[in-house]
Protein backbone atom coordinates (compact mmCIF):
# COMPACT_ATOMS: atom_id res chain seq x y z
CA UNK A 1 0.00 0.00 0.00
CA UNK A 2 1.30 3.90 -0.92
CA UNK A 3 0.40 5.03 2.22
CA UNK A 4 2.15 1.91 4.16
CA UNK A 5 5.34 2.81 2.78
CA UNK A 6 6.97 5.52 4.77
CA UNK A 7 7.39 8.49 2.98
CA UNK A 8 6.02 7.10 -0.15
CA UNK A 9 2.75 9.01 -0.48
CA UNK A 10 4.82 12.48 0.05
CA UNK A 11 6.81 11.44 -2.14
CA UNK A 12 4.40 10.51 -4.83
CA UNK A 13 2.32 14.19 -3.93
CA UNK A 14 5.47 16.00 -4.55
CA UNK A 15 5.54 14.67 -8.00
CA UNK A 16 2.49 16.27 -8.95
CA UNK A 17 1.47 20.08 -9.18
CA UNK A 18 -1.47 22.08 -7.68
CA UNK A 19 -2.26 18.81 -4.91
CA UNK A 20 -3.34 21.40 -2.05
CA UNK A 21 -4.24 24.75 -3.87
CA UNK A 22 -5.76 25.26 -7.35
CA UNK A 23 -3.66 28.28 -8.96
CA UNK A 24 -7.04 30.06 -8.98
CA UNK A 25 -8.75 29.17 -5.70
CA UNK A 26 -6.21 28.82 -3.33
CA UNK A 27 -6.40 25.57 -0.74
CA UNK A 28 -8.65 23.06 -1.61
CA UNK A 29 -8.65 18.96 -1.46
CA UNK A 30 -9.09 18.12 -5.10
CA UNK A 31 -11.20 15.46 -5.60
CA UNK A 32 -12.34 16.11 -9.43
CA UNK A 33 -9.94 13.50 -10.44
CA UNK A 34 -12.89 12.05 -13.32
CA UNK A 35 -12.80 15.47 -14.74
CA UNK A 36 -8.61 15.68 -15.44
CA UNK A 37 -5.77 13.96 -13.39
CA UNK A 38 -3.59 16.13 -11.55
CA UNK A 39 -0.56 16.62 -14.04
CA UNK A 40 2.85 15.10 -13.13
CA UNK A 41 5.16 18.45 -12.60
CA UNK A 42 7.82 16.51 -15.05
CA UNK A 43 4.77 16.63 -17.62
CA UNK A 44 4.72 20.26 -17.05
CA UNK A 45 8.39 20.56 -17.53
CA UNK A 46 8.30 18.51 -20.81
CA UNK A 47 5.50 20.17 -22.56
CA UNK A 48 6.98 23.70 -22.16
CA UNK A 49 10.24 22.44 -23.92
CA UNK A 50 8.96 20.89 -26.54
CA UNK A 51 6.39 23.70 -27.31
CA UNK A 52 9.38 25.97 -27.69
CA UNK A 53 11.39 23.61 -30.70
CA UNK A 54 10.86 24.81 -33.75
CA UNK A 55 11.97 22.31 -35.79
CA UNK A 56 10.04 19.59 -37.65
CA UNK A 57 10.36 15.69 -38.06
CA UNK A 58 12.00 14.23 -41.02
CA UNK A 59 14.97 16.72 -41.37
CA UNK A 60 18.60 16.63 -41.41
CA UNK A 61 19.29 18.28 -38.01
CA UNK A 62 20.06 17.12 -34.60
CA UNK A 63 16.98 18.99 -33.58
CA UNK A 64 14.76 16.90 -35.87
CA UNK A 65 16.44 14.10 -34.73
CA UNK A 66 15.44 14.22 -31.20
CA UNK A 67 11.71 15.11 -31.95
CA UNK A 68 11.68 11.75 -34.06
CA UNK A 69 13.65 9.44 -31.04
CA UNK A 70 11.09 11.23 -28.91
CA UNK A 71 8.04 10.20 -30.90
CA UNK A 72 9.61 6.73 -31.21
CA UNK A 73 10.08 6.09 -27.54
CA UNK A 74 6.85 7.78 -26.72
CA UNK A 75 5.37 5.19 -29.23
CA UNK A 76 7.43 2.25 -27.33
CA UNK A 77 6.20 3.53 -24.02
CA UNK A 78 2.18 3.34 -24.84
CA UNK A 79 2.84 0.16 -26.48
CA UNK A 80 3.80 -0.74 -22.64
CA UNK A 81 0.92 1.37 -21.26
CA UNK A 82 -1.01 -1.00 -23.21
CA UNK A 83 0.84 -4.36 -23.02
CA UNK A 84 0.52 -4.06 -26.48
CA UNK A 85 3.26 -6.11 -28.55
CA UNK A 86 1.27 -6.77 -31.48
CA UNK A 87 -0.90 -3.48 -33.29
CA UNK A 88 0.01 0.24 -33.54
CA UNK A 89 -0.27 2.74 -30.86
CA UNK A 90 -1.23 5.94 -32.14
CA UNK A 91 -2.20 9.91 -30.95
CA UNK A 92 -5.35 11.73 -31.97
CA UNK A 93 -7.12 15.19 -31.26
CA UNK A 94 -9.03 13.40 -28.17
CA UNK A 95 -10.11 10.20 -26.27
CA UNK A 96 -13.59 10.86 -28.08
CA UNK A 97 -12.00 11.76 -31.56
CA UNK A 98 -9.78 8.64 -31.08
CA UNK A 99 -12.87 6.79 -30.27
CA UNK A 100 -14.46 7.83 -33.17
CA UNK A 101 -11.56 6.95 -35.02
CA UNK A 102 -10.99 3.40 -34.17
CA UNK A 103 -15.16 2.54 -34.60
CA UNK A 104 -15.29 4.58 -37.90
CA UNK A 105 -12.66 2.38 -39.27
CA UNK A 106 -14.10 -1.19 -38.22
CA UNK A 107 -17.59 0.34 -39.11
CA UNK A 108 -16.56 0.62 -42.99
CA UNK A 109 -14.15 -2.04 -43.19
CA UNK A 110 -16.22 -4.75 -41.69
CA UNK A 111 -18.12 -7.32 -43.54
CA UNK A 112 -21.42 -5.33 -45.02
CA UNK A 113 -24.71 -5.90 -42.91
CA UNK A 114 -25.25 -7.53 -39.44
CA UNK A 115 -25.75 -4.96 -36.59
CA UNK A 116 -23.59 -3.14 -33.94
CA UNK A 117 -23.54 -3.46 -30.07
CA UNK A 118 -22.95 -1.49 -27.08
CA UNK A 119 -24.17 -1.05 -23.88
CA UNK A 120 -26.36 2.38 -22.08
CA UNK A 121 -23.59 2.50 -19.60
CA UNK A 122 -21.01 3.90 -22.21
CA UNK A 123 -19.84 7.60 -22.36
CA UNK A 124 -21.62 9.70 -25.45
CA UNK A 125 -18.42 9.67 -26.96
CA UNK A 126 -18.28 5.34 -28.17
CA UNK A 127 -22.38 5.66 -27.65
CA UNK A 128 -22.49 8.83 -30.28
CA UNK A 129 -19.48 7.44 -32.94
CA UNK A 130 -21.45 3.61 -32.68
CA UNK A 131 -25.06 5.82 -33.47
CA UNK A 132 -23.36 7.72 -36.02
CA UNK A 133 -21.65 4.68 -38.15
CA UNK A 134 -24.48 2.45 -37.68
CA UNK A 135 -26.60 4.99 -39.20
CA UNK A 136 -24.32 5.80 -42.16
CA UNK A 137 -23.46 1.70 -42.83
CA UNK A 138 -27.23 0.94 -42.34
CA UNK A 139 -26.98 -1.55 -39.44
CA UNK A 140 -28.93 -1.67 -36.52
CA UNK A 141 -27.29 -0.16 -33.01
CA UNK A 142 -28.41 -2.19 -30.01
CA UNK A 143 -27.57 -1.08 -26.36
CA UNK A 144 -27.53 -3.98 -24.21
CA UNK A 145 -29.14 -2.56 -20.68
CA UNK A 146 -27.00 -1.82 -17.90
CA UNK A 147 -28.10 -2.63 -14.08
CA UNK A 148 -28.82 0.38 -12.26
CA UNK A 149 -28.17 -1.01 -9.00
CA UNK A 150 -24.72 -2.13 -9.36
CA UNK A 151 -23.88 0.77 -12.04
CA UNK A 152 -22.42 -1.65 -14.06
CA UNK A 153 -22.88 -4.35 -16.74
CA UNK A 154 -21.61 -7.96 -16.95
CA UNK A 155 -21.16 -10.44 -19.61
CA UNK A 156 -24.91 -12.33 -18.93
CA UNK A 157 -26.04 -9.37 -20.36
CA UNK A 158 -24.27 -8.90 -23.16
CA UNK A 159 -24.80 -12.59 -24.19
CA UNK A 160 -28.27 -11.94 -24.58
CA UNK A 161 -27.93 -10.06 -27.66
CA UNK A 162 -24.97 -11.64 -29.29
CA UNK A 163 -24.84 -13.28 -32.53
CA UNK A 164 -23.31 -14.32 -35.32
CA UNK A 165 -23.67 -11.23 -37.54
CA UNK A 166 -22.02 -8.84 -35.00
CA UNK A 167 -20.55 -6.67 -36.78
CA UNK A 168 -18.53 -3.82 -34.10
CA UNK A 169 -18.63 -4.09 -30.55
CA UNK A 170 -18.03 -0.99 -27.33
CA UNK A 171 -17.33 -1.86 -24.43
CA UNK A 172 -16.81 0.64 -21.55
CA UNK A 173 -14.06 -0.06 -19.21
CA UNK A 174 -15.32 1.77 -16.61
CA UNK A 175 -18.37 4.40 -16.38
CA UNK A 176 -17.45 7.89 -15.39
CA UNK A 177 -20.65 8.44 -13.61
CA UNK A 178 -21.03 5.18 -11.46
CA UNK A 179 -17.64 4.51 -11.30
CA UNK A 180 -18.03 0.90 -11.63
CA UNK A 181 -15.79 -1.06 -13.34
CA UNK A 182 -16.35 -4.10 -16.00
CA UNK A 183 -15.77 -7.52 -16.94
CA UNK A 184 -14.14 -6.53 -20.35
CA UNK A 185 -12.16 -9.58 -20.61
CA UNK A 186 -15.18 -11.65 -19.84
CA UNK A 187 -17.53 -9.28 -22.25
CA UNK A 188 -15.17 -9.45 -25.10
CA UNK A 189 -15.00 -13.27 -24.72
CA UNK A 190 -18.45 -13.98 -24.86
CA UNK A 191 -18.42 -11.99 -28.16
CA UNK A 192 -15.40 -13.76 -29.40
CA UNK A 193 -17.24 -17.33 -28.71
CA UNK A 194 -20.50 -16.09 -30.83
CA UNK A 195 -18.90 -13.80 -33.82
CA UNK A 196 -15.05 -14.27 -33.74
CA UNK A 197 -14.63 -11.90 -36.70
CA UNK A 198 -16.94 -8.67 -34.42
CA UNK A 199 -14.51 -5.39 -34.30
CA UNK A 200 -14.62 -5.11 -30.60
CA UNK A 201 -13.46 -1.31 -29.67
CA UNK A 202 -12.61 -0.49 -25.57
CA UNK A 203 -12.98 3.03 -23.64
CA UNK A 204 -10.66 2.89 -21.46
CA UNK A 205 -10.71 6.33 -20.38
CA UNK A 206 -11.82 6.14 -16.87
CA UNK A 207 -10.14 3.10 -16.00
CA UNK A 208 -6.52 4.09 -17.20
CA UNK A 209 -5.22 5.84 -13.85
CA UNK A 210 -6.84 3.45 -11.59
CA UNK A 211 -4.83 0.38 -12.89
CA UNK A 212 -3.06 -1.00 -14.99
CA UNK A 213 -4.01 -1.49 -18.77
CA UNK A 214 -3.74 -4.86 -20.66
CA UNK A 215 -4.94 -5.30 -24.17
CA UNK A 216 -3.12 -8.18 -24.84
CA UNK A 217 -5.69 -10.45 -22.02
CA UNK A 218 -8.73 -8.49 -23.54
CA UNK A 219 -8.64 -10.20 -26.99
CA UNK A 220 -10.14 -6.22 -28.14
CA UNK A 221 -9.10 -4.82 -31.24
CA UNK A 222 -9.13 -0.82 -30.38
CA UNK A 223 -8.81 0.71 -27.29
CA UNK A 224 -8.58 4.30 -26.39
CA UNK A 225 -7.02 6.53 -23.21
CA UNK A 226 -7.30 10.29 -22.64
CA UNK A 227 -4.13 11.34 -21.12
CA UNK A 228 -5.47 14.60 -19.19
CA UNK A 229 -7.00 11.68 -17.32
CA UNK A 230 -4.35 9.77 -16.77
CA UNK A 231 -1.31 12.60 -15.27
CA UNK A 232 -0.35 14.10 -18.65
CA UNK A 233 -2.03 17.16 -20.16
CA UNK A 234 -5.00 18.07 -22.82
CA UNK A 235 -4.24 18.27 -26.17
CA UNK A 236 -4.30 14.80 -27.61
CA UNK A 237 -5.73 11.27 -27.36
CA UNK A 238 -3.78 8.25 -27.24
CA UNK A 239 -5.16 5.18 -29.12
CA UNK A 240 -4.15 1.68 -29.66
CA UNK A 241 -5.44 -0.60 -32.83
CA UNK A 242 -5.07 -4.62 -33.57
CA UNK A 243 -3.47 -5.90 -36.67
CA UNK A 244 -6.12 -6.57 -38.37
CA UNK A 245 -8.21 -3.62 -37.40
CA UNK A 246 -4.78 -1.21 -38.48
CA UNK A 247 -5.07 -3.69 -42.04
CA UNK A 248 -8.44 -1.94 -42.95
CA UNK A 249 -9.15 0.81 -45.25
CA UNK A 250 -8.66 4.65 -43.48
CA UNK A 251 -8.06 7.61 -43.93
CA UNK A 252 -4.60 8.80 -44.58
CA UNK A 253 -2.40 10.72 -47.22
CA UNK A 254 -2.02 8.64 -50.92
CA UNK A 255 0.98 7.32 -51.10
CA UNK A 256 1.99 7.27 -47.06
CA UNK A 257 2.33 4.13 -45.30
CA UNK A 258 -0.27 1.94 -45.28
CA UNK A 259 0.03 1.37 -41.44
CA UNK A 260 -0.21 4.46 -40.07
CA UNK A 261 -2.88 6.35 -37.91
CA UNK A 262 -1.72 9.41 -37.54
CA UNK A 263 -2.30 12.40 -39.64
CA UNK A 264 -0.17 15.34 -40.18
CA UNK A 265 2.61 16.55 -38.11
CA UNK A 266 2.73 14.80 -34.99
CA UNK A 267 3.32 17.02 -32.01
CA UNK A 268 5.96 15.06 -30.73
CA UNK A 269 5.60 16.31 -27.26
CA UNK A 270 2.50 14.51 -26.62
CA UNK A 271 4.53 10.83 -26.81
CA UNK A 272 7.08 12.73 -24.78
CA UNK A 273 4.49 13.73 -22.03
CA UNK A 274 3.24 10.44 -22.73
CA UNK A 275 6.25 8.52 -21.54
CA UNK A 276 6.55 10.84 -18.30
CA UNK A 277 3.44 9.23 -17.59
CA UNK A 278 4.75 5.35 -18.21
CA UNK A 279 8.20 6.80 -16.29
CA UNK A 280 6.46 7.76 -13.28
CA UNK A 281 4.19 4.55 -13.06
CA UNK A 282 7.67 2.47 -14.01
CA UNK A 283 8.89 4.34 -10.56
CA UNK A 284 5.50 4.04 -8.55
CA UNK A 285 5.58 0.53 -9.49
CA UNK A 286 9.97 0.06 -8.48
CA UNK A 287 8.51 0.62 -4.63
CA UNK A 288 6.11 -2.87 -4.72
CA UNK A 289 8.51 -5.41 -6.69
CA UNK A 290 12.21 -5.65 -7.60
CA UNK A 291 11.79 -7.04 -10.74
CA UNK A 292 13.75 -5.42 -13.66
CA UNK A 293 11.04 -5.44 -16.25
CA UNK A 294 9.42 -2.67 -16.87
CA UNK A 295 5.97 -4.15 -17.47
CA UNK A 296 5.85 -5.99 -14.30
CA UNK A 297 7.04 -2.23 -12.89
CA UNK A 298 3.76 -0.76 -14.09
CA UNK A 299 1.33 -3.92 -13.23
CA UNK A 300 2.87 -3.35 -9.85
CA UNK A 301 1.95 0.87 -9.77
CA UNK A 302 -1.36 -0.61 -11.18
CA UNK A 303 -2.27 -2.75 -8.44
CA UNK A 304 -0.74 -0.71 -5.61
CA UNK A 305 -3.11 2.67 -6.62
CA UNK A 306 -5.86 0.15 -6.72
CA UNK A 307 -4.87 -0.87 -3.74
CA UNK A 308 -5.08 2.58 -2.61
CA UNK A 309 -7.81 4.00 -3.90
CA UNK A 310 -9.93 0.81 -2.49
CA UNK A 311 -8.59 1.77 0.59
CA UNK A 312 -9.91 5.52 0.07
CA UNK A 313 -13.31 4.70 -1.01
CA UNK A 314 -13.73 1.88 2.15
CA UNK A 315 -13.60 5.06 4.23
CA UNK A 316 -15.80 7.69 2.02
CA UNK A 317 -18.25 5.06 1.63
CA UNK A 318 -18.08 2.96 5.17
CA UNK A 319 -16.49 5.79 7.23
CA UNK A 320 -12.88 6.49 8.62
CA UNK A 321 -12.03 7.02 12.38
CA UNK A 322 -15.18 8.00 14.44
CA UNK A 323 -16.96 9.85 10.72
CA UNK A 324 -19.73 7.75 9.49
CA UNK A 325 -19.39 6.91 6.46
CA UNK A 326 -21.56 8.53 3.25
CA UNK A 327 -24.21 5.25 3.40
CA UNK A 328 -24.61 6.17 6.99
CA UNK A 329 -25.19 9.91 6.45
CA UNK A 330 -29.15 10.82 6.32
CA UNK A 331 -30.26 11.59 3.28
CA UNK A 332 -27.51 10.43 1.29
CA UNK A 333 -28.24 8.07 -2.10
CA UNK A 334 -25.25 6.36 -3.71
CA UNK A 335 -25.78 6.35 -7.81
CA UNK A 336 -24.98 2.41 -8.27
CA UNK A 337 -24.97 1.21 -5.29
CA UNK A 338 -22.16 1.40 -2.39
CA UNK A 339 -19.98 -1.55 -3.73
CA UNK A 340 -16.14 -0.92 -2.88
CA UNK A 341 -15.07 -3.63 -4.89
CA UNK A 342 -14.73 -2.78 -8.38
CA UNK A 343 -15.22 0.74 -7.73
CA UNK A 344 -12.39 2.61 -9.50
CA UNK A 345 -12.00 6.06 -8.13
CA UNK A 346 -15.39 7.47 -8.43
CA UNK A 347 -18.76 8.18 -5.92
CA UNK A 348 -21.40 9.33 -7.66
CA UNK A 349 -24.49 10.98 -4.74
CA UNK A 350 -27.49 12.91 -4.13
CA UNK A 351 -28.64 14.48 -0.81
CA UNK A 352 -32.07 14.51 -0.43
CA UNK A 353 -32.14 18.50 2.08
CA UNK A 354 -29.64 19.91 -0.54
CA UNK A 355 -29.70 20.23 -4.27
CA UNK A 356 -26.73 19.06 -5.96
CA UNK A 357 -25.57 22.57 -7.55
CA UNK A 358 -25.46 24.07 -3.78
CA UNK A 359 -23.57 21.18 -1.88
CA UNK A 360 -20.84 21.25 -5.03
CA UNK A 361 -20.94 24.86 -3.62
CA UNK A 362 -21.51 23.63 0.17
CA UNK A 363 -18.46 21.57 -0.74
CA UNK A 364 -16.49 24.43 -2.25
CA UNK A 365 -16.81 26.83 0.57
CA UNK A 366 -14.85 24.47 2.84
CA UNK A 367 -12.07 23.61 0.59
CA UNK A 368 -13.26 20.38 -1.22
CA UNK A 369 -13.51 20.84 -4.82
CA UNK A 370 -16.30 18.26 -7.19
CA UNK A 371 -18.17 18.27 -10.11
CA UNK A 372 -22.41 17.93 -10.54
CA UNK A 373 -23.31 15.53 -12.93
CA UNK A 374 -26.40 16.27 -14.91
CA UNK A 375 -29.45 14.22 -16.66
CA UNK A 376 -28.07 15.96 -19.94
CA UNK A 377 -26.46 14.49 -22.99
CA UNK A 378 -23.23 13.06 -20.82
CA UNK A 379 -24.80 11.18 -17.87
CA UNK A 380 -28.24 11.21 -19.24
CA UNK A 381 -28.00 7.56 -19.68
CA UNK A 382 -26.82 6.93 -15.49
CA UNK A 383 -29.57 9.42 -14.42
CA UNK A 384 -32.29 9.13 -16.44
CA UNK A 385 -33.24 5.75 -15.53
CA UNK A 386 -32.91 6.50 -12.02
CA UNK A 387 -35.27 9.88 -12.01
CA UNK A 388 -32.64 11.73 -11.44
CA UNK A 389 -31.97 15.51 -12.92
CA UNK A 390 -28.45 15.52 -11.18
CA UNK A 391 -26.29 14.33 -8.88
CA UNK A 392 -22.64 15.42 -7.37
CA UNK A 393 -19.30 13.24 -8.53
CA UNK A 394 -16.37 12.34 -5.82
CA UNK A 395 -13.55 11.34 -7.84
CA UNK A 396 -10.48 10.39 -6.24
CA UNK A 397 -6.90 9.33 -7.34
CA UNK A 398 -3.96 7.45 -5.62
CA UNK A 399 -2.44 10.83 -4.29
CA UNK A 400 -5.05 11.62 -2.31
CA UNK A 401 -4.97 10.57 1.33
CA UNK A 402 -7.72 9.23 4.21
CA UNK A 403 -7.12 12.52 5.74
CA UNK A 404 -8.75 14.08 2.56
CA UNK A 405 -11.77 11.59 2.50
CA UNK A 406 -12.17 12.64 6.41
CA UNK A 407 -12.27 16.22 5.44
CA UNK A 408 -15.15 15.36 2.83
CA UNK A 409 -17.00 13.50 5.22
CA UNK A 410 -17.19 16.10 8.04
CA UNK A 411 -18.17 18.51 5.32
CA UNK A 412 -20.57 16.01 4.46
CA UNK A 413 -22.27 15.31 8.06
CA UNK A 414 -22.74 18.97 8.40
CA UNK A 415 -24.53 19.32 4.79
CA UNK A 416 -26.97 16.31 5.53
CA UNK A 417 -27.31 17.89 8.92
CA UNK A 418 -26.40 14.82 11.22
CA UNK A 419 -25.00 15.22 14.99
C1 LIG B 1 -15.40 6.98 -20.11
C2 LIG B 1 -15.15 8.21 -20.91
N1 LIG B 1 -15.11 8.13 -22.25
C3 LIG B 1 -14.87 9.21 -23.03
C4 LIG B 1 -14.63 10.46 -22.48
C5 LIG B 1 -14.28 11.61 -23.36
O1 LIG B 1 -12.89 11.85 -23.30
P1 LIG B 1 -12.22 13.15 -23.94
O2 LIG B 1 -12.66 14.30 -23.10
O3 LIG B 1 -10.74 12.94 -23.86
O4 LIG B 1 -12.63 13.25 -25.34
C6 LIG B 1 -14.69 10.60 -21.09
C7 LIG B 1 -14.53 11.93 -20.48
O5 LIG B 1 -15.02 12.21 -19.43
C8 LIG B 1 -14.94 9.46 -20.29
O6 LIG B 1 -14.97 9.54 -18.95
Amino acid sequence: MIADKPGLMEEVRARFAHVEACPFEGPRIFFENAGGALRLKSVIETSAAYAGYPDNQGRDNPASAALMAAITKGKADMALFFNANRGRVFVGESGTEVLFRLIRTASLGAEKGGVMLGSTLEHPASASAMARWSEVTGRPHIRVVHDDATGTVGPAAYRAHLTPDLRVATIVHTSPVTGMSVDVAGIAAAIREVAPDCFIIVDGIQHASHGAVDTGAVLADGYAVSPYKVFSRHGYGVGWASDRLTALVKEQIVGGPADAWELGTRDAGSYATFSDVVAYLDWLGGHFTASGDRRSRIEAAGKAIAGHEARLMTAMIHGTGNLAGLVALPGVTLIGGDAVSGREGVVSLRLANMASGDLVRFLAERGIRVHIRRNDHYCGNILAPLGYDDCIRVSVSHYNTEAEVAALLTAMREAAGAS
